[in-house]
């Protein structure tokens, strides 16, 4: 669905696509709004195209749009003329040009950020309380939640591609919207997301430049008796702009917090994460931290994945092969679960330990 809604006004459906109110400020393009603070041009250059019923090359327009920290040309627009065509994720990431983007969210399903954010989702599980994922990407984690039978769930980002991903590839029953978190007060009227609510924000918090601003939009999302969680948050690895530990629990208003590796560690093993002090967690790469209702852990185990399993692609010809130089750099050194050369036979914990993955249908 493409057109336009005012979105303060609007009660989005299950299916991202009831946006039915008349304000033209907000453009929709295959049922997702492009809300972005900062890009008024682009705005009004997409809602003009959907004037003139010109939809795909307001498409293209959107698709073309990337985050601030990304610094590579947008590919041109015949080439992402094509991304609707694609047949699998990874087909149409290479027509969007995301190079080690790409290779991020092609291979999320085993990367031991993943694996420490379904730890945490595992020790405080939803439940029924609908969900938002801010900052979701690609929707790897909104995928999981959707096939344990969470129900209400809406995926926030900057970036409208990676929705358009999302909704195409991995995960159709969420509801998206391009918003940025720091800039969003009405973002929980704009939903109709109803609290108290659990707020979501993983592998990303750390790249927020108004660490203040995206914690009170995020409380504001989970409303009062509500949650908000937020994985992998940079303490030691320096890429974006990372606080202390202290610093992410003062921000975000609690003192339950965990060392990703511990994260990670507990979901391999299939027991409990330990928390720790924020002083004890001065040397940790990345810490979680869950501010709120810390709700109860998951009736299932998050650590044994859904089936359909598919042999982990990053095995070519039997051997462990990572997807570039820089891959292996950062997730090598913490994925010691995944064997150098492929076992035969399989161990029994195969798919514990990701050797099998859960991989979207058209990966
Ligand atoms: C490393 S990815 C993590 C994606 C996803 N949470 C996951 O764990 O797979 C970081 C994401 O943050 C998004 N992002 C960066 N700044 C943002 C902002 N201000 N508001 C919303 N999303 C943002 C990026 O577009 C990107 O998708």
């Amino acid at each position: 669905m493409s057109g336009s809604v005012d979105l303060r006004l609007r009660r989005a459906g299950a299916d991202g696509d009831a946006a039915t109110a008349a304000a033209p400020d907000v453009p929709v393009v295959d049922g997702i709004p492009f809300a972005r603070a900062g890009r008024d041009e682009l705005r009004a250059q997409v809602a003009g195209l959907l004037a003139r019923g010109e939809v795909d090359r307001a498409r293209v327009a959107l698709l073309a749009d990337a985050d601030d920290w990304w610094t590579e040309p947008a590919p041109p627009p015949e080439q992402l003329a094509r991304v609707p065509a694609a047949t699998t994720l990874r087909e149409a990431m290479g027509l969007l040009g995301m190079g080690r983007v790409g290779d991020y969210f092609a291979h999320r399903w085993s990367d031991p950020t993943h694996l420490a954010g379904l730890a945490l989702l595992q020790q405080h599980w939803p439940g029924r309380r609908p969900v938002v994922d801010v900052a979701c990407g690609t929707g790897t984690h909104l995928r999981e939640l959707a096939r344990r039978g969470c129900t209400d769930l809406t995926g926030v980002d900057v970036v409208w591609a990676k929705l358009w991903l999302a909704r195409r590839f991995v995960c159709a029953g969420a509801r998206y919207v391009c918003a940025d978190v720091t800039a969003a007060p009405d973002l929980a009227a704009a939903h109709g997301v109803r609290a108290p609510a659990y707020v979501l924000c993983h592998d990303a918090f750390y790249f927020l430049r108004d660490k203040p601003a995206a914690a009170a939009a995020m409380r504001a999302l989970a409303g009062d008796g509500g949650t908000v969680v937020v994985g992998h948050a940079h303490v030691a690895d320096p890429h974006g702009e990372p606080l202390t530990p202290e610093g992410y629990a003062a921000v975000l208003g609690t003192d339950l917090l965990y060392d990703d590796a511990e994260l990670t560690a507990a979901l391999l093993a299939g027991r409990p994460p330990r928390p720790a002090a924020a002083t004890d967690l001065h040397e940790s790469e990345a810490v979680a931290l869950v501010a709120g209702d810390p709700r109860s852990p998951a009736p299932v185990d998050l650590g044994e994945p859904l089936g359909p399993l598919r042999r982990n692609p990053l095995y070519v010809d039997g051997v462990l092969r990572w997807p570039s130089e820089r891959y292996a750099a950062e997730y090598g050194p913490r994925s010691g679960y995944l064997p150098a050369r492929w076992p035969d036979p399989l161990p029994a914990d195969a798919a514990r330990r990701r050797l099998l993955v859960d991989l979207p249908e058209a990966w």
